[in-house]
């Protein structure tokens, strides 16, 4: 028997805050036209204080079970993807285990900043085609406006908080039809966030922030997101018209605009969240599918190109069969 991982259910979280541009506008120099223009985004998503990683994640996760209809303790592993950990350890996906108060299964994080959840994605598929697991709960959670410096107009436009869960299970029918994942590190300093309670003498005076060289980053993220569109329907020997819809990392309009152009897809088959949710990082595209999934846009047996850009620089794609 051929296996496949299927989709079996789908969830969204985001919180409750909505701050726009116009209020960013007020306390860095901007303004809704420039953000809007040049990104797509017109207002974001801010985790209340008592939010954390884990527990946005537990929302997603609880309607991705739901709409699975299976009973929690099924599911045999949990992949967390979140670049903005409730704790350094233990993992975020061991907090969710805990909350949503599941024994017998293995939980671990995966961190690859934007990136995140196509290489949980990754991971699970690889785990359910060799038969190690049945059933996967994969999750991309984020506070990224907690590691968002609100007075650098180059980053705090861009991102967002909010989390988006998947189930897995193990099929006969196709499903996840072929995942690539790829890094490169070289690319260090043009995005990174330190984590100043592990800094050196050299560096430990830097702040906790998202910092970034946007332009150079738009660049290398617009050619690797061509060049994985390639690789991907080549592995699969399908054409560009065979993809249905696409669901991007949510980062930039004009990215994800470039990316639709080398599929020859209209924007009608985009889905596009960033407009009032920003960057949510690794749960963007997990939100993306959610909501494409949810409001009937994406049907059953629809081939479905999910891809992503990040830190590191990290990229991937996943093909599917919903
Ligand atoms: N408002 C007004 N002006 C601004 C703002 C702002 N918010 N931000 C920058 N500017 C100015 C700059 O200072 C610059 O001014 P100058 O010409 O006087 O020097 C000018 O606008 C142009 O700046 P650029 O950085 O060249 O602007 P660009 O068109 O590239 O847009 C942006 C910036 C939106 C950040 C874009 O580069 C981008 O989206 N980059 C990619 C982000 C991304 O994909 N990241 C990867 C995923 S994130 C992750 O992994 C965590």
């Amino acid at each position: 028997m051929t296996r496949y991982s299927r989709i079996i259910g789908t969830g969204g979280y985001l919180p409750e805050e909505v701050r726009t541009n116009e209020q960013i506008s007020q306390t860095v120099d901007t303004s809704d036209s420039w953000i809007y223009e040049r990104t797509g985004i017109k207002s974001r998503r801010i985790a209340g204080p008592d939010e954390t990683a884990s527990s946005m994640a537990e929302i997603a996760a609880r309607q991705a079970i739901d709409a699975a209809q299976i009973a929690p303790e099924e599911i045999d592993l949990i992949i967390v993807a979140t670049g903005t950990p409730d704790r350094v350890y233990p993992s975020t996906g061991c907090l969710l285990q805990q909350r949503l108060g599941i024994k017998n299964c293995v939980a671990f994080d995966v961190q690859a900043a934007c990136s995140g959840s196509i290489f949980a994605l990754s991971i699970a598929d690889q785990y359910i085609k060799t038969g190690a697991a049945k059933k996967v709960l994969v999750v991309g959670s984020e506070i990224c406006s907690r590691v968002v410096d609100w007075t650098d107009r180059g980053t705090c436009i861009l991102f967002g908080d909010g989390a988006g869960a998947i189930l897995l299970s193990v099929s006969e029918e196709a499903g996840i039809l072929s995942t690539h994942i790829h890094s490169d590190g070289e690319y260090e300093d043009l995005l990174y966030c330190p984590n100043p309670q592990a800094a050196t003498d050299a560096n430990k005076h830097e702040p906790g922030y998202i910092s970034m060289r946007g332009n150079e980053v738009f660049k290398v993220a617009v050619n690797t997101l061509g060049r994985i569109v390639d690789e991907t329907l080549a592995a699969n020997d399908m054409q560009q018209s065979d993809v249905n819809w696409l669901v991007p990392h949510q980062a930039n309009t004009r990215i994800i605009a470039a990316t639709a152009k080398k599929l020859k897809m209209s924007m009608d088959h985009v889905i596009l969240t960033l407009e009032n949710q920003g960057n949510t990082s690794s749960a963007s595209v997990l939100l993306a599918l959610n909501e494409g999934v949810r409001d009937g846009r994406i049907q059953r047996g629809q081939v479905v190109l999910l891809e992503a850009f990040g830190a590191g620089f990290t990229w991937g794609s996943a093909l599917i069969k919903y």
